[in-house]
């Protein structure tokens, strides 16, 4: 199966830069790989053109926690128009309600920075550090119109030290973020992924290298 994946971001982009990263060094299976972003200025942007990989900016007005939906058509166009099989959310600061989770549901995925279900939405590390939990992690799932809800596809683990700052903790956390996406995407790419309800079952996961 030939995939081509779009990748959507906001800012810094080093998860972005962790997929294709992993995608040429053929650990990925993806053919093509687009960025798109919601800010002109988004230090990803750069990064993707300087790792060789088409980067646009969708130029929306809006500047709320969600798009409107002739934004998101404009996302899905270019999409669409680059056969694009998987988008990846990779630190795109909008809520997705619209045409891109129509389009693509079931084939966009998302990752955040807690061991979810618990603390979805921002300022986790904060949160984290607050309730003194001794363990927090990253979580790639499958986006739906519920934020930070979709089934789970994998997760990894990191322990919160006791003179963590949000910035210490948000760096290990992060190291870890750039291990799981890559390997989510592949799985997606191999055709293992399916969801049953709030599972994701992954074919040949008790074996998986
Ligand atoms: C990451 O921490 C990710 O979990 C969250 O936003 C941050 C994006 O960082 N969704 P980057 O742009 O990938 O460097």
């Amino acid at each position: 199966m030939v995939l081509n994946v779009g990748i959507l971001v906001s800012g810094r982009g080093s998860n972005m830069q962790a997929i294709i990263e992993a995608n040429r060094e053929g650990r990925l299976g993806v053919d093509k790989i687009v960025v798109l972003s919601d800010n002109p200025d988004a230090p990803a942007l750069d990064k993707a053109n300087a790792l060789g990989v088409e980067a646009i900016y969708i130029p929306v007005k809006s500047n709320g926690a969600k798009l409107t939906p002739e934004e998101e058509d404009m996302f899905v166009k270019e999409l669409k128009d680059r056969d694009v099989g998987l988008v990846c959310l990779a630190g795109f600061m909008r809520i997705i309600s619209h045409g891109i989770l129509r389009e693509y549901e079931g084939r966009i995925i998302n990752i955040h920075p807690s061991l979810l279900p618990s603390f979805r939405g921002l300022n986790v590390h904060e949160r984290v550090l607050e309730y003194g939990c001794r363990y927090t992690g990253c979580t790639v799932h499958f986006v739906t119109a519920d934020v930070d809800a979709g089934p789970i596809i994998l997760q990894a683990c990191v322990p919160v030290r006791q003179d963590d700052t949000p910035e210490t903790l948000a760096e290990r956390v992060l190291r870890e973020e750039h291990r799981i996406y890559p390997m989510s995407v592949r799985l997606f790419s191999e055709g293992r992924l399916s969801i049953e309800g709030r599972r994701v079952i992954i074919e040949g996961w008790e074996d998986y290298e």
